[in-house]
């Protein structure tokens, strides 16, 4: 935790702990009107470079808290500060400068092409024509729409998900340290929103902003956030990683909130790369005998034997140590991915076993649905 004094906060030397990037302190909304407050007390403290997930009910603050980061709102009382800069009273058009904010359907400018929606904020700051078109080509290319077909477009003659990838792209332009986004996915159907979920973490891993992130959607904060903080009606009620949050609510609230299903939740935490996998051979189609990795013969009966094609990706099992598994279909799983993939990718394939693949799609090792379960049980004694 960084100091919340008046002094700017202490740079925290490389690697050794992040200092906060956003702090709210005892901040307060009543909106002109309303006796109730919209935002009560609240205290928030978000680390740089990490994506906090606020959640909670319909009507509960979380866009109040969100406009009042980028001063969109002022708070009645309290104070703000980012990078250890009280911003409570700077100037807002300033501050939104250096604050990416990202909306439902993007917020784009229909009238602007693509490219000059992604070049709004550079234009503001004085950049040249070359610098800004150069940008949101990069831009667009990160975001995975190809330059030379989207730069010149306008707003509506793109889907949802690519309109949202040009509102993260515009957010991003000025390269800003902090991000909010507020549902930005909120809009869009369920596949396209989880293909927009995993470029959103790729893309991160490369920027690495800090991120106020509100969503109404569970499982969404747990998947993307590093914390997440649930409010009810005005209030923070939990601030903690996604872990904590499924198995210790800190209240009936929380528990509430977060329903059945959290054990399942609970799955996309744990990656597969801290499981420990079982050994696998390879054996290319059309040969009997042992080629690439591994001496399949030799070793048949307590190692699972894969087929592969040219490229060295499994295709169907041609030995099983198990018997009972005889048959069964061969189903892979990126060694990125979660047990939560896993689970879906066995059900899906009606498999009781899943080969572990590396990147390029190579068979790693072999996972059995006991695995998964025994992996689990190891975690929850931790927990
Ligand atoms: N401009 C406004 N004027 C008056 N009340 C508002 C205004 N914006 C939001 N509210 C009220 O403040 C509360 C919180 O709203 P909001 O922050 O939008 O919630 P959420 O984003 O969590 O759905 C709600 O009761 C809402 O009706
Ligand atoms: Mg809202």
């Amino acid at each position: 935790m960084s100091e919340t004094t008046d002094q700017p906060v202490v740079e925290t030397p490389h690697g050794a702990g992040k200092p906060d990037m956003i702090v709210l302190e005892g901040v307060e909304k009543i909106y002109p009107g309303s006796t109730q407050p919209a935002v009560s007390e609240l205290d928030l403290a978000i680390p740089q470079g990490e994506i906090v997930m606020l959640i909670g009910p319909s009507g509960c603050g979380k866009t109040t808290t969100l406009k009042m980061i980028n001063r969109l709102i002022e708070p009645t009382s309290g104070r703000i500060l980012l990078d250890g800069k009280d911003v409570t009273h700077v100037n807002g058009d300033q501050l939104r400068r250096e604050i990416g904010y990202v909306i439902q359907q993007g917020g784009l400018f229909p009238h602007f092409s693509i490219a000059d929606n992604i070049g709004v904020v550079p234009k503001m700051l004085g950049w040249d024509k070359q610098r800004i078109r150069e940008r949101a080509d990069e831009l667009l290319h990160l975001v995975g729409l190809e330059p030379s077909t989207f730069r010149d477009r306008y707003p509506r003659q793109l889907s949802g998900g690519q309109q949202q990838r040009v509102g993260v792209a515009r957010a991003l332009a000025a390269d800003p340290p902090v991000m909010l986004m507020d549902e930005p996915f909120g809009a869009i159907d369920p596949i396209t929103r989880e293909r927009l979920q995993e470029e959103f973490l790729d893309i991160q891993r490369t920027v690495g902003k800090t991120i106020a992130f509100v969503t109404h959607d569970l499982q969404e904060a747990v998947k993307l956030g590093d914390k997440i903080a649930v409010f009810a009606t005005g209030r923070l009620e939990q601030y903690a990683d996604p872990d904590t949050v499924l198995t210790r609510p800190a209240n009936d609230f929380v528990s509430d909130f977060v329903g059945g299903g959290a054990a399942v939740r609970r799955l996309s935490l744990v990656e597969l790369a801290h499981l420990e996998l079982h050994p696998v051979e390879t054996d290319e189609a059309g040969t009997s005998g042992a080629t690439g990795q591994g001496t399949a013969a030799g070793s048949r009966n307590g190692v699972a034997v894969a087929e592969v094609d040219g490229s060295g990706r499994p295709v169907s099992w041609r030995h099983l140590p198990d018997r009972d598994a005889a048959g069964t279909p061969l189903v892979t799983v990126p060694i990125s991915g979660s047990v939560y993939d896993a689970v879906d990718v066995m059900l899906d394939g009606c498999a009781s076993l899943v080969a572990v693949v590396d990147e390029e799609g190579r068979a790693q090792g072999v996972l059995h649905w006991n695995d998964l379960v025994g992996g689990l049980r190891t975690r929850q004694g931790h927990a």
